[in-house]
């Protein structure tokens, strides 16, 4: 059970907070995994007074959390664990206001100085709010714990990136901040661990000896939506790229940590990223590609292009396609390419990796030479019909020795009495009872900077990288393809995990 405390929420009336944190935290209240004494003190500009904040809250769970009637009472006794002020968060000197009401609270409901402080602002505020809390003496106590959880992007590049670092440990250890990567919270990410360190089957095979390439997809059918003032100025490479992809990236290329605790698990996560091969300025030009999705048809309805999205430059070269091949320089992974590809507006929303192992050495079952059956292929399916499926060469009943590749899958659906847990549910508890495991650490984060800020560099100097369009509803630019070596080919997934080839549904 967690410590009593009461956890801090800067940009309080923003869209997370009602849509995401107030409906996680109140998941965590039903399975009783709050601590006895709790308060969330809610930050935010507009002057709104505390009944109308909760009654915002009450509605959020209402729409996006789970709380049929049966837990109408209890949500409302939770609105009364919930606060609101209103500062100025530019302004030092509104701090204190924020320093009275924690003490005020706290003694009303002998919570014991435990406090978080959860940054879901606009990034131009990471260094600021920090700053002046620790002006109020609210960074540090005798009595008792500060935390902070930043959400991303933590930086801009690699520069700004290094910059907040250094201003937030200015104030802050290291063990007290929480930089928060969503995609780490998901149940079927972190099941990469369980899958390859709990069964003896799987490691030895997971090396440069069998292992002929990996691949991770994150697609997303929905386009830039209202996000678009924002989106023009990340982009795919550090709304998606960055963080989550190479965060994923981390868990199935690192060695097995000696024992399951964050200082060992994100040590190994940060070797991966210092192994990663940065691109040479000829390799950003031949082993990335970006794309921008095009106004096209979707289902017979007419959609716009992302240049058309509001809030979005008419003449923008944000990409909003990515795909990138490279290499982890180390002896597991020596020689075997890595391929990340992540975009919106795709055929479908689809998240996985695929480990595809080489070929047998020699054929028997071959027709003219050719092998008769790809190399098998494990598929980590992180959403939607999240599972693991197993592609394998079957003889297919009757006369001679044909093969076909026939599929054992896995999906979390058929364990009817387990939910899986919303990301934000799992992070939120974890740093209430201080387990950074799941967040990325400070060196981490700037190491996956070293490799990206480079090939950011290049498109924003070289007019003769190219973006190219892709019409909205299709898999990206044409020649993604030519990245993976020889006859191979991307794996075009379905919405559903084991539905593959020609035919799915969408
Ligand atoms: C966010 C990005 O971090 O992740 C969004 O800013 C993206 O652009 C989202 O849509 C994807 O998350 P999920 O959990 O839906 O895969």
């Amino acid at each position: 059970m967690p410590d009593n405390q009461i956890l801090v929420i800067f940009g309080a009336s923003g869209d997370l907070t009602k849509r995401k944190l107030i409906p996680a935290i109140f998941e965590l209240e039903k399975q009783k995994l709050l601590p006895e004494k709790f308060a969330v003190l809610g930050i935010g500009r507009t002057e709104i007074p505390n009944e109308e904040f909760r009654q915002k809250m009450v509605e959020g769970v209402k729409i996006h959390g789970k709380c049929d009637d049966k837990y109408l009472q209890l949500l409302d006794d939770f609105a009364r664990k919930l606060y609101y002020k209103s500062i100025d968060t530019k302004d030092r000197a509104d701090y204190i206001k924020v320093k009275d009401e924690l003490q005020k609270i706290d003694s009303d409901l002998d919570i014991g100085g435990n406090y978080i402080f959860y940054l879901s602002t606009p990034p131009s505020l990471y260094g600021i709010i920090p700053e002046y809390l620790a002006s109020h003496g609210l960074n540090k106590s005798e009595k008792g714990w500060r935390r902070i959880i930043i959400e991303k992007p933590f930086g801009y590049d690699l520069n700004s990136a290094k910059e907040l670092n250094k201003r937030l440990l200015e104030d802050y250890d290291e063990d007290q901040l929480y930089r928060i990567d969503h995609y780490l919270g998901k149940e079927t990410v972190q099941n990469v661990l369980v899958t390859r360190f709990s069964n003896g089957i799987f490691e030895p095979l997971w090396n440069r000896n069998y292992v002929e390439r990996v691949e991770i997809t994150s697609a997303e059918y929905i386009g830039v939506e209202n996000r678009g003032g924002y989106y023009d100025q990340s982009g795919a490479m550090r709304d998606m790229v960055q963080n989550h992809l190479l965060q994923v990236a981390g868990l199935i290329a690192m060695e097995p940590p000696s024992s399951f605790d964050s200082t060992s698990i994100r040590n190994e996560v940060l070797k991966v990223f210092q192994s990663i091969r940065k691109l040479s300025d000829e390799e950003i030009h031949s082993q990335v590609i970006r794309g921008q999705y095009l106004e096209s048809f979707i289902k017979g309805q007419p959609v716009p292009g992302y240049r058309q999205e509001k809030g979005v430059d008419p003449d923008s070269k944000t990409e909003t396609f990515v795909a990138m091949k490279f290499f982890v320089d180390n002896w597991r992974w020596g020689g075997v390419p890595f391929y990340i590809r992540s975009g919106k507006r795709l055929p479908t929303r689809v998240t996985e990796v695929v480990i595809h192992f080489k070929e047998t050495p020699h054929s028997l079952f071959g027709v003219n030479g050719s092998h008769g059956v790809e190399g098998n292929k494990l598929i980590i399916r992180i959403q939607p019909d999240e599972g693991i499926l197993l592609k394998f060469g079957m003889k297919i009943p009757g006369a001679g020795f044909n093969v076909q590749t026939v599929n054992m899958d896995f999906h979390y659906s058929n364990l009817t009495h387990e939910r899986i847990p919303e990301a934000y549910e799992r992070l939120l508890l974890d740093c209430m009872v201080g387990d950074s495991t799941l967040y990325s650490r400070g060196d981490a984060v700037l190491s996956a900077w070293e490799f990206i800020t480079p090939i950011l560099d290049a498109w924003r100097n070289d007019p003769l990288i190219k973006i190219y369009g892709y019409p909205a509803g299709s898999w990206g630019p044409d020649n993604c393809d030519d990245l993976v070596s020889g006859k191979a080919t991307w794996r075009y997934p379905c919405k559903n995990l084991s539905d593959d080839g020609l035919y799915c549904e969408l």
